[in-house]
């Protein structure tokens, strides 16, 4: 039987909104504090994965990860969204990403339903201040999921949620881990960045202007037959 695409799910942080670059910067400022340095090289592995995760990868890095208790922990994570919410407090519509408005636009008038699958708790928060929350019939953020990505637990949820078949479900990312997230949940990955990065996707593009929804579209129908 022929499939057809009926919902997109998309990724915020890097898709939506430029705010894995404010995440980045974050962990950068807590990571110094620590006496820990990292590159970009690295945060590539923090995109898509939960707070707690990242952190927990970040001071593997260091010396001090074994002896801190769960509350220091919760302290240096505390702290690091600090610094993040301060960075996202100017956020506001003028921050979407080039191309993204008009794919949304693109994907309702088609009739798709439209979810999101981030590992933010502070997705609902940003969907807001971007003005873009009434586009979504669904959102999965890290307060609905016990296994955040590379688990496909993000995406499963929302094709549950609606009622739709994971095979007639696209997912948009830019983390490494949300690709693998989409692949194991047997739907058709999109992914936007590099390809060093996210070479496992079914269809990849360099930029968020490059995601255009009849290619995305003609791309699914055009997928090799497994
Ligand atoms: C993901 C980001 O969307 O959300 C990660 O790609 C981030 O970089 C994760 O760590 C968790 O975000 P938050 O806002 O709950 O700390
Ligand atoms: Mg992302």
């Amino acid at each position: 039987m022929a499939h057809a695409p009926q919902l997109i799910i998309y990724d915020l942080d890097g898709v939506i909104t430029d705010t894995a670059e404010f995440h980045f910067l974050a962990w950068k400022k807590l990571a110094e504090e620590l006496g820990i340095t990292f590159d970009r090289q690295f945060n590539e592995q923090l995109k898509g994965i939960s707070r707690m995760d990242s952190l927990d990868r970040i001071l593997a890095l260091g010396e001090s990860a074994a002896s801190l208790s769960a509350e220091e922990k919760l302290e240096l994570a505390t702290r690091k969204n600090g610094y993040y919410l301060e960075l996202i407090e100017e956020i506001n519509p003028g921050h979407i990403l080039p191309g993204i408005e008009a794919l949304l636009d693109d994907n309702k008038q088609a009739g798709i339903k439209i979810a999101l699958g981030s590992a933010s708790k502070n997705a609902p928060h940003i969907l807001d201040k971007l003005e873009l929350s009434d586009y979504f019939d669904y959102i999965v953020d890290a307060a609905q999921v016990t296994k955040g990505k590379p688990d496909p637990e993000t995406f499963t949820n929302a094709a549950d949620a609606l009622g739709i078949a994971y095979e007639n479900c696209i997912g948009i990312e830019d983390a490494a881990a949300g690709v693998d997230a989409i692949n194991s949940a047997g739907m058709f990955s999109v992914a936007v960045g590099e390809q060093a990065h996210l070479g496992h996707a079914h269809y990849r593009v360099d930029h968020t202007q490059d995601l255009v929804f009849q290619d995305i579209i003609e791309r699914f129908h055009n997928q090799p037959k497994a």
